[in-house]
């Protein structure tokens, strides 16, 4: 009877002992666990601007030590802590549309890490403890949607918008699609919603050939936080071609 009692001490201490210093088994049972609830436009959503989404307060202080680890971004605020700046609409960081200009960091995309583990991608955004550490900000769930995204909802951004900002798609599905998913909100000549307080109107067909990488993203996911709520064409069931289709015929429309 002693026996099996000091067997039981001894497997019960055998087990904490593996449990401790196991933070990353942790994170792999958590992702392995949720992973078929992990939400892939939320994802995407998140990753335009977080605080939209989670409903946790918008940041006021910088996302340090890591923005102040460069120089060349001026900005402040909350728009050092929204993943698109630092990693990029095009998801390649320092060799895309950030190589150059006044959101250049000199940091890399993201567009390597769609390749690797789950796991190992969860933990490198929440990064707890770390110099990326989101943990306050992001719940688990969020930090789980963000992979989804990371792994599952990255486009190569050649395929659909070349080097001058042209996107390639078919500009005559792109209408029809424009007409029944966009225009009941944007007008048939994307100006029904101004976006800027500059002279003159400032809509899709501005935007479109404004930042085409940033308004192919919008058109994937929607747009955080906009009332009425902007729909996701991923989510509607469209094909990244689509979605470019869109975006062409966006820049066809009157600036
Ligand atoms: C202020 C700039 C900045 C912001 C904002 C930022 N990151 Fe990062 N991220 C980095 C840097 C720099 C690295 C490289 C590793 C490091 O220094 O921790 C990195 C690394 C990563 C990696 C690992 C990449 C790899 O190839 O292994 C992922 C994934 C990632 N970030 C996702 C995100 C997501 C998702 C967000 C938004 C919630 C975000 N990051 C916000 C700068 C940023
Ligand atoms: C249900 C209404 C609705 C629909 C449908 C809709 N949008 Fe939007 N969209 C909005 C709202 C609201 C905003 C935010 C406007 C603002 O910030 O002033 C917005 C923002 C935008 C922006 C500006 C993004 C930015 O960076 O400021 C673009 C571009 C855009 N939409 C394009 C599209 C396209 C293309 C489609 C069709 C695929 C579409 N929208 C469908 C409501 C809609």
């Amino acid at each position: 009877m002693r026996n099996r009692t000091l067997g039981l001490g001894i497997i019960a201490t055998i087990v904490i002992i593996l449990n401790v210093g196991c933070e990353d088994k942790k994170a792999v049972s958590f992702v392995d666990d949720n992973w078929s609830d992990a939400n892939l436009v939320r994802g995407g959503l998140l990753y335009d601007k977080w605080w939209k989404i989670n409903s946790v307060a918008e940041p006021t202080s910088n996302f340090d030590p890591i923005w102040s680890s460069q120089t060349t971004n001026s900005r402040s605020g909350s728009a050092t802590w929204r993943c698109k700046e630092c990693h990029g609409w095009d998801y390649i960081g320092k060799n895309g549309r950030y190589s150059s200009g006044s959101h250049y960091t000199g940091f890399e995309g993201v567009w390597e890490a769609r390749l690797k583990d789950k796991a190992d991608v969860f933990d490198a955004i929440k990064d707890d403890g770390g110099n990326h550490d989101l943990s306050a900000e992001l719940s688990d769930n969020d930090v789980l949607d963000l992979t989804k995204f990371i792994l599952d909802g990255l486009v190569d951004i050649t395929l659909y918008v070349d080097a001058n900002g042209v996107a390639l798609g078919d500009t005559t599905n792109g209408k029809s699609l424009y007409e029944s998913a966009c225009a009941s909100c944007h007008g048939s000549d994307g100006n029904s919603l101004d976006f800027k307080s500059d002279d003159g109107i400032q809509g899709v067909g501005w935007a479109a050939n404004d930042n085409p990488q940033e308004i192919l993203h919008k058109i994937r996911w929607g747009h955080p936080g906009s009332d009425p709520e902007m729909p996701s064409m991923v989510e509607k069931g469209k094909s990244d071609q689509d979605c470019a289709d869109i975006l062409a015929y966006s820049q066809k429309l009157p600036q």
